[in-house]
């Protein structure tokens, strides 16, 4: 069956291929980079020059010769790029794009909970605004939470922020009893209920389970999986950890709970496999705010700089260069 394109589609594509055009021939005039969160949507992704998780974007950040980095992701991961390049100038092509989780702590109640807990080690999520990295010892992502926290003395008391279900879990595989945590979510993942899963893995019995460690559904499926004895078939992993998961294993099948962006990263590499998502509407409308006209835009009018004052990213960087040599 041939498709042909009405008139109303024929100038969209259009539209679309020469902002494509534009916006590559603006990367190169002011040489700039283009980094992509694995939850953009699929066009995003597919101009981007680099597109992964958030430890990987920073990496990325850090590592980047060009004058310019504009951030296809939320807020704070530009915030982070911008941390570690002081001397870069980082764009968000929407400012408007923050993050339930980031949200779920302020400033003033991480002073209170510090005051509560003297000598405390606080580990914080990268999902956090630069000031509360600025009053953390350690950054950790979703990849490295398990590394960071094991690598810290055993004695000492950890706070742990923002997110209640990371934390519950990394408390878990560490058996740690000295580690508080911070009741904050994302309000994407804290959806996820157990029975979602169930639901799933019935239909798909043969199926990998890749879980992002946010996901409410985690500690109470867990239990399960150890009383059933299907360890096997699950992972939890950052979103880079489920794509790597993917590539390398021999099932044909993955259920996958986390926002649905990722999946156009995991059918593009790996089209002879399927992924059914544990949910249709898992869709942060944060990442999507990030959109190819909104990234025209930034390339061409320089816009939005995220930047950060220079004596809270200087604390900040202390605690993602720890995070950075560590995992
Ligand atoms: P990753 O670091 O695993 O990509 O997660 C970032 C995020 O915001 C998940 O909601
Ligand atoms: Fe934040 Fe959740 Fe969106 Fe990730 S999916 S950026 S944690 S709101």
């Amino acid at each position: 069956m041939t498709t042909t394109m009405n008139n109303t589609e024929r100038q969209s594509s259009e539209r679309t291929e020469k902002l494509i055009q534009e916006i590559n021939e603006w990367k190169v005039k002011r040489n700039a980079v283009i980094l992509a969160h694995n939850y953009q949507i699929p066009v995003i992704q597919d101009i981007a020059d680099f597109v992964g998780d958030s430890l990987g974007l920073s990496r990325q950040a850090a590592a980047t010769k060009s004058d310019v980095i504009v951030f296809c992701g939320v807020h704070f991961m530009a915030e982070t790029a911008a941390i570690l390049c002081p001397d870069k100038r980082v764009l968000i092509p929407d400012l408007e794009a923050g993050c339930s989780l980031a949200a779920s702590i302020t400033l003033e109640g991480l002073l209170n909970w510090k005051a509560e807990h003297p000598g405390a080690i606080v580990v914080s999520y990268v999902n956090t605004t630069a000031a509360i990295k600025a009053e953390s010892d350690y950054c950790c992502t979703s990849g490295n939470a398990l590394q960071i926290v094991k690598s810290i003395d055993p004695d000492k008391e950890i706070l742990f922020l923002p997110d209640v279900f990371l934390g519950s879990w990394v408390k878990r595989m560490t058996g740690r009893e000295n580690m508080h945590i911070w009741m904050g979510e994302c309000h994407v993942h804290a959806a996820i209920h157990p029975r979602a899963i169930d639901e799933k893995m019935k239909q798909h019995p043969e199926a990998e389970l890749l879980i992002h460690p946010e996901c409410g559904c985690l500690t109470p499926y867990l239990d399960r999986v150890a009383r059933q004895d299907k360890g096997d078939q699950l992972k939890v992993a950052s979103t880079e950890g489920m794509i790597v998961r993917a590539c390398q294993s021999p099932a044909k099948q993955f259920v996958v709970a986390t926002e649905e962006g990722i999946l156009h990263r995991l059918k593009k590499e790996n089209p002879d496999k399927e992924f059914i998502p544990i949910a249709d509407e898992m869709s942060c409308q944060f990442m999507k705010m990030i959109t190819l006209e909104k990234l025209h835009a930034a390339l061409v009018n320089n816009q939005f700089q995220v930047s950060v004052p220079e004596d809270v990213a200087a604390k900040a960087r202390l605690s993602i260069e720890r995070m950075v040599a560590i995992g």
